[in-house]
């Protein structure tokens, strides 16, 4: 029904002759003829719930229709089992099944010369393949008003984002009751990749575990270096749960307790953070987290002598405040509207992570050298104000120290 009401919203925002053609993601080899696990497209599943690979939908005013693999008893003892055509109008709710590789059979049925096709062809074979087969009609861009949607969450989907954070508070909790200095980088994973797994969750995204300097690395993802005493580890790691990401930060120290100069670099992204988050309300312009975090970022490098009024910022926060969150962790929607920033509506979900990432550099005070900490949250936009979905998570000092130290 989910699935049914969004097909409906969307074609009551699109012209009267419109017809949507999309497909699912293709499946991707990893090496030889191993294939990463099949995660459908998202902006494909949010419209058909259809988790299945090799599947175009059509959707109109008139029709809902699928291509899609048949059943293949020799194939499914291999790969698991398929929904097959004969069972797929019932479950899927369409008028008719197609077999997927009879596409170009019967796919000009269904679209009537004077029909503008919503279409966005994905960088794969498949969809140049596609392309080809719709280049008669007029084709409109589906992505504008179906992310703006997206855009939007609905009750359910709040729901199993809480749940996605939910998953992933606890796992970020076990990492800091597990860590300890001399352990690898990647042991301190293995407690995101356990919890993730028996609580039926993914991944949204490959995790950074990054201790000392490699904090410094923003897209650091080897994980294969020594914890060591003194230093700090940074966790960007969350799971996806039943397609929704969640997304989430926390850097803490290896040993259980912040030294000074660590300490002082960490309340100043903390105090950046809940600034930012305070920002987000209904009409707030969602740039408006990025320029209070940045300010505070500013001045409080200033105040401990590591960046003069004249410097630049980005020699130390050289990444944005937050991003879309949802079944993509970068999730889709525009942050702007004729090159203004749009403002805050409830019902979205955004990040807000500022970091500060200090390298070895001969102008600066030893003791701050290779800090890098960043502080990640999930922020859910409500009509009074913000929900912080991963409120529930330790972050200030007291709350780590205390919570790595209990016995
Ligand atoms: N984990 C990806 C990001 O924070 O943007
Ligand atoms: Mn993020
Ligand atoms: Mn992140």
């Amino acid at each position: 029904m989910i699935h049914q009401n969004r097909r409906k919203e969307l074609l009551s925002q699109i012209d009267n002759n419109a017809v949507i053609v999309i497909s699912t993601n293709p499946e991707q080899f990893r090496n030889g003829d191993v294939t990463f696990p099949f995660r459908p497209h998202s902006d494909f599943f949010y419209l058909t719930g259809f988790q299945e690979p090799q599947a175009v939908a059509v959707i109109s005013r008139n029709t809902y229709t699928m291509f899609l693999r048949d059943k293949d008893p020799d194939r499914e003892i291999w790969d698991g089992e398929r929904l097959g055509l004969a069972d797929a109008p019932e479950t899927l709710k369409l008028e008719k099944a197609f077999d997927i590789n009879f596409l170009e059979d019967h796919l000009s049925q269904l679209i009537t010369t004077d029909s503008v096709v919503y279409f966005d062809e994905k960088p794969c074979d498949f969809d140049r393949k596609l392309s080809n087969l719709l280049s008669s009609y007029t084709i409109k861009s589906l992505q504008d008003p179906l992310h703006e949607m997206r855009l939007i969450k609905d009750e359910f989907e709040v729901s199993t984002m809480q749940k996605a954070a939910n998953i992933s508070m606890v796992a970020h909790v076990l990492a800091m009751q597990h860590v300890s200095p001399n352990m690898f980088e990647y042991e301190l994973q293995s407690v995101f990749d356990a919890h993730f797994v028996k609580n039926n969750a993914a991944h949204a995204y490959t995790p950074i575990v990054a201790g000392g300097k490699n904090a410094c690395i923003l897209h650091y993802i080897e994980n294969n270096k020594l914890l060591k005493d003194g230093d700090l580890v940074l966790i960007d790691a969350g799971c996806e749960f039943d397609h929704y990401a969640s997304d989430i930060t926390r850097t803490f120290p290896v040993n259980g307790r912040f030294s000074t100069a660590q300490k002082q670099i960490y309340q100043i992204v903390l105090d950046a953070q809940l600034a930012a988050i305070d920002s987000i309300k209904p009409g707030a312009s969602v740039h408006k987290p990025h320029e209070i975090a940045s300010n505070i970022i500013q001045q409080g490098l200033e105040s401990l002598g590591l960046l003069a009024p004249s410097d630049p910022l980005s020699t130390f926060y050289m990444h944005g405040t937050g991003h879309w969150l949802g079944m993509d962790v970068h999730d889709v929607g525009k942050y702007q509207h004729n090159q203004q920033h749009r403002k805050f509506e409830a019902g979205m979900v955004i990040t807000v992570e500022p970091g500060i990432y200090i390298r070895k550099n001969d102008k600066i005070n030893p003791i701050y050298h290779d800090i890098g900490i960043r502080i990640e949250d999930d922020v859910l936009v409500t009509s009074t104000g913000n929900t912080v979905l991963t409120e529930q998570l330790a972050k200030t000092i007291d709350e780590i120290e205390t919570l790595m130290n209990e016995d």
